[in-house]
């Protein structure tokens, strides 16, 4: 099966961009990253792609100041003249519009760093924290209008510790990220998701661990 054409849109250093770059090397990955893309200019992971031998493209969004969609229209028109079939939000920071997610429904995916939908927006590591959650995690969903929301593709969690910082916790939530976006790609990518009333079933997955416990009680 031809693979997926994907593109990724980043806001930072690309982490997660590095992640499925790295997992879309392997031979009977179904998707092929074309093109990565930053709102802005000089993004760390603008060079990582390059470096990776990855075509980039930067389209800025603060020149168009308030006017998201017009932002939007360039974008879309650069990732159209790439025949992307696929998009990944990866730390891209920009909330889109109703016209942009609906050109891209069903086809574009984001990372949130958080079990959703707990903790949708920003900070999500300290108010886990100040709630003293016990297990707290990372969320790939396909994105509707309403932020962070939308039909959950995969979710990985770890155990809260007592002492952990927002810090520390970001750390193993982030080596969790990059472990679950590049699997949740896979799943889309080569057609074992289907989405129904609004939630998102996949076949032939193996069986996780029936229990994460935390803290472990000995
Ligand atoms: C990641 O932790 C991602 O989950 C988060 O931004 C970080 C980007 O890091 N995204 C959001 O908070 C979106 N609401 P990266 O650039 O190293 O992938």
């Amino acid at each position: 099966m031809a693979r997926r054409r994907v593109a990724i849109l980043i806001s930072g250093r690309g982490s997660n961009m590095t992640a499925l770059i790295e997992a879309a090397k392997a031979k009977d990955y179904p998707a092929e990253i074309v093109l990565v893309i930053s709102n802005i200019a000089g993004a760390g992971g603008l060079a990582k792609a390059s470096d990776a031998g990855i075509e980039t493209a930067t389209v800025e969004s603060k020149p168009f100041g308030k006017d998201r969609e017009a932002f939007e229209r360039k974008l879309h028109d650069v990732l159209v003249a790439h025949n992307i079939e696929l998009v990944c939000l990866a730390g891209f920071l920009r909330l889109l519009t109703p016209w942009f997610v609906r050109q891209w429904e069903g086809r574009m995916l984001n990372i949130h760093p958080a079990l959703l939908p707990a903790y949708k927006g920003l900070h999500t590591h300290e108010r886990a924290l100040a709630d003293g959650v016990k297990i707290h995690g990372a969320t790939v969903h396909f994105v509707v209008p309403e932020m962070d929301s939308g039909p959950i593709v995969i979710q990985g969690a770890v155990a809260v510790r007592d002492n952990d910082t927002p810090d520390t916790l970001a750390v193993r939530v982030l080596g969790i990220e990059h472990r679950i976006y590049p699997d949740a790609l896979r799943l889309v990518a080569s057609g074992r998701t289907r989405l129904e009333n609004g939630l998102c079933k996949t076949d032939g997955n193996g069986s996780p661990p029936d229990k994460l416990i935390s803290p472990e009680v000995i």
